[in-house]
């Protein structure tokens, strides 16, 4: 049968580098995880008590398009929480994980053939779902001096109809403060450009905390998600902001792609809404893992780079080490049996010489995997990878 050239995206290499990884377990070998971008703590106790109670009793039918109202209650209660911000639940849309989200607001949004901007590196997906929605991915290299996040000057000569931001990033973990958000939506605005803002590690900082774009304008699509903060990657439930006169649109579209995100998650995710103590631990958590991190991997050769504000990953340039790290990568897989992302899923580029470390796993994990790459890194013969 033929297949489309639209449906020809590229793999997801860390989903690549996890069955690797998953396969050597399978054989016997003890793997540290530090490929993954997922908590290492399962929801909330609370969360997935409320859920018992609610298999006990309910259907756990179909849900409204939309989602729970006294979820999307719950959501916009939580911008009051976190920033400030009044947000009427009604603008709110329950999404099976932000990935369903993207497809939703790629498909309100554009216009096949449009072309819309990402910053480089950046979160792999964006690029592979505007591709197989028949949309132009326009990669914007970003710089080392912007902490790797785009600046109206990187965007002024790119011709697009979107941008998709993400702040915390990943793979870097930096931020965009108030001013540098402003900037970047003021340009959006000046130019009829679509923003679109990936919030989905909203939650997880470790200075001063992430600004929403909805803390700057309203004529904007916010996406998060119950996978980072809320410890859920696998139940599958995120959200979307969309301004006031894109709900209907939205809203036909969610009925017909999906009926409705889980009704099961739907519950967890609205009772770990309540979780704050359970969540709160996870971060101090990371925190203590990120400051491991920073300490032990120029301990172990990786000497460049940059602390993350938030998320829970560390972004390593390490080009004085190898020129594929995609082979270096499956090295140190292989012979320090430590789980690592190649830069390449993040930066088609600059990618090759690059590594993502992620601390979401337990602290005694990352001290582990920290010595694993210490004592691999000690014994290769002239500290490079060819
Ligand atoms: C920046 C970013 N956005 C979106 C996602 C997708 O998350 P989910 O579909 O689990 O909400 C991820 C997952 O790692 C991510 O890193």
């Amino acid at each position: 049968m033929k297949s489309s050239s639209r449906g020809a995206v590229d793999p997801f290499i860390v989903m690549d580098v996890m069955e690797e990884a998953r396969r050597l377990e399978a054989a016997g070998r003890s793997i540290i995880h530090m490929e993954v971008g997922q908590p290492g703590t399962p929801a909330p106790e609370a969360a997935r008590e409320a859920l018992a109670q609610a298999m006990a009793t309910g259907s756990l039918g179909y849900t409204v398009a939309l989602g729970l109202p006294e979820l999307r209650s719950g959501i916009a209660a939580l911008y009051r929480r976190w920033y400030g911000v009044d947000l009427d639940p009604a603008r709110v849309v329950v999404t099976s994980g932000s990935s369903a989200a993207f497809l939703l607001a790629f498909t309100a949004l554009f216009e096949a053939g449009d072309r819309v901007g990402l910053g480089e590196p950046g979160y792999p997906s964006y690029r592979q779902i505007l591709r197989a929605l028949s949309l132009r991915p326009v990669g914007i290299p970003t710089q080392v001096e912007n902490r790797l996040q785009p600046v109206p000057a990187d965007l002024e000569s790119v011709e697009m109809a979107g941008l998709i931001v993400a702040s915390p990033g990943n793979p870097t973990g930096t931020m965009l403060d108030h001013a540098a958000m402003t900037a970047l939506i003021s340009h959006c605005a000046g130019r009829g450009i679509s923003f679109v803002s990936d919030e989905i590690y909203h939650g997880l900082h470790y200075g001063a905390r992430a600004v929403s774009a909805l803390e700057i304008t309203d004529d904007c699509y916010v996406i998060n998600s119950f996978s980072k903060y809320f410890s859920m990657t696998g139940w599958r439930v995120g959200w979307m902001v969309v301004p006031e006169d894109h709900i209907r649109t939205v809203e036909r579209l969610a009925q017909n792609m999906f009926i409705c995100p889980p009704h099961a998650s739907q519950i967890v995710a609205l009772a770990a809404l309540g979780c704050i103590d359970e969540l709160e631990a996870n971060r101090t958590t990371y925190a203590k893992n990120r400051q491991l991190m920073l300490e032990g991997l120029p301990l172990a050769g990786f000497t460049k780079i940059a602390p993350p504000d938030g998320a829970f990953y560390v972004y390593a340039d390490v080009s004085d080490l190898t020129g594929d790290s995609l082979a270096f990568a499956r090295e140190i897989l292989h012979e320090a049996g430590v789980a690592v992302t190649p830069g390449l899923d993040f930066d088609p580029v600059r990618g090759r010489q690059t590594l993502r470390f992620s601390y979401a796993r337990a602290t005694g994990d990352i001290i582990e995997g920290l010595a694993r790459l210490r004592a691999f890194m000690a014994l290769r013969p002239d500290g490079n990878v060819r």
